[in-house]
Parts: structure tokens; sequence; C-alpha cells
């Protein structure tokens, strides 16, 4: 046993070479045959290396949180169609190199579905990354004083699915908005790029300062994507108007809202 143990280890076969005696012991109980044993050795080793890949993937995404699908209240939410998730969560869309778009007022669920579905992308074994707006432009613009932009663009087209959290709480500057052009260019059909916006598609041209601009961005992003508009009130805040703290019945939409609320 040890000897099998040992070997196993030198081929780097750990679940299984820990688990081996009661495995074997259960094999013998169930009168498997060879077959059967091996497929199930080899399974096991198998989904623990999965396990593995997609843990060693979620730690490199830096989500701002872990948060499922599963854990998405879809009653709350009418306006989004479980399925049209469901899809998206199948990682077909990474695999063909097409984008999502989730856009909507705060509080609504855009960051808790970006997360949930990057989950999906790492358990699926795509390398993902998940970035603010802000944060992005940031390091796309000292990548571009620092003279390693081209550097930067690569790191940054290697994910197979790129999360950009948070486009338009912030107009971007003349520099900003052209380097995000450049990375949504290399992007294109290349790899997936999953947006969330608190704006409408007709307010991107304020975003990004430019009109011609937002256009060359969103006929890139749009030629081959999945748009959501989530419509309906802030879960952060149904709690509180729940308890009568907050009286009012409209949606809440003042931007101002999510930095204090995220806060
Ligand atoms: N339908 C929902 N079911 C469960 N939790 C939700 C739902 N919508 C929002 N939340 C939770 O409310 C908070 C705000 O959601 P978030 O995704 O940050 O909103 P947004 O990014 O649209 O501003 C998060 O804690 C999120 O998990
Ligand atoms: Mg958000």
């Amino acid at each position: 046993m040890e000897t099998i143990q040992d070997q196993m280890r030198q081929l780097k076969l750990v679940r299984i070479a820990e688990e081996l005696p009661l495995l074997l012991q259960d094999a013998s109980k169930r009168e498997a045959s060879y077959a059967e044993l091996l497929q199930d050795l080899l399974g096991r080793e198998l989904s623990a290396k999965q396990d593995r890949h997609a843990a060693m993937k979620t730690t490199m995404a830096r989500f701002p949180f872990q948060k499922s699908l599963e854990s998405f209240d879809f009653k709350f939410q009418p306006s989004i169609e479980p399925k049209v998730i469901r899809e998206l969560a199948a990682g077909r869309f990474i695999a063909d190199a097409d984008n999502v778009l989730l856009l909507g007022p705060p509080g609504v669920g855009k960051t808790h579905l970006a997360v949930g579905l990057g989950l999906r992308a790492c358990a699926l074994g795509y390398r993902t990354m998940f970035l603010t707006a802000s944060s992005l432009v940031a390091s796309l613009t000292r990548a571009h004083q620092e003279n390693r932009l081209e550097e930067k663009l690569k790191l940054l087209v290697q994910p197979r699915l790129l999360i950009i959290d948070e486009i338009g709480y912030l107009p971007l500057e003349r520099l900003g908005a052209n380097l995000f052009f450049q990375l949504v260019s290399r992007r294109y059909e290349r790899g997936s790029i999953l947006i969330t916006s608190n704006q409408s598609l007709a307010g991107w041209g304020q975003v990004f300062g430019d009109q011609i601009l937002a256009t060359a961005i969103l006929d890139r992003l749009l030629h081959h994507s999945t748009i959501l508009n989530i419509k309906g009130e802030s879960y952060r805040l149904k709690e509180k108007r729940k308890s009568g703290l907050l009286t009012r019945s409209e949606p809440y939409t003042e931007p101002g809202a999510e930095v204090e609320a995220s806060s």
C-alpha cells in the first residue's frame, strides 16, 4: 500500500494517494471490477485537479467579494430572465469571445451577477480578471506614461473573460477614454468583456467625453453581445424601505447613492 501511495504522490496524484486505503476497501465491498476501480480513482483525481484549478483562477481573478449566481434572487429582479443568465453561466459566450453588458441603476445586482458569472467562468477553467473601470483606466494611464502600454495591453488581453465593473460613475479623461478604446479593440473577437454600467448606452458619449469614440467602442462591444437592461429598485434599499426608514417608492437611481451605500 505504501509503495503505491508513494508512487501516486510522485505522479502528483495527491487526492487518491490519500484516499487509497478507503477506496480499495470500498471497491472490494462493492465487488467493483478493475476497470470500475480505475475509473473511480481517475475520476476523483481529475475532479480534485479541476477544483484546484478553479480555486487558483478564482484567486487570480481578484473578485471584490464572492457571490454566486445561486444566491441571486431572481424573484426580486423580474426584469432579468433567469434563462438568459443560465445560458451565460454555461460559458458559451466566453468560448465564442462574445461580450456581456449589464446595465441598470445602482443596487440592482449588476456587480453580484458579474461576480457570479466570473466565478462560473473560473469553475469552467477560464482565466478571468475583475477590475473596476476606474482602476483599469488608472493602470492603463500609468502604463502609458511609463512607456509600457504595450506590455499592459498584452496582459489585459490574456484572460478569456475580462470583467470591467462600474463604467459611467466617473466620466473619463480624453487619454483614459482613448486607452479604453485601445483595450476594447485589442480584445475584439479575441476575448470576452463583461461590463457593468449605471448609464444607458445613450449616455456613453458623455462617459467617454466624445460621441465618436463612444460609438467606436460600442460598435466593437456590441457586435457579438448580450445586453441585459436591469430595471427596478435597489436591493440594498429594500430592507430599509421595509423597515420604514425610507418612504419613497419610486426606483432610487441617484448616482451619488452608490458611493454612500457601498462604503
Ligand atoms: N436579486 C438579488 N438577489 C440577491 N442579492 C442581491 C440582488 N440584487 C442585489 N443584491 C445584493 O445587493 C447588493 C447590491 O448589489 P450590487 O450587485 O452591488 O448592485 P449594483 O452593482 O447593481 O450596484 C449586493 O450585496 C448584492 O449581493
Ligand atoms: Mg456595482
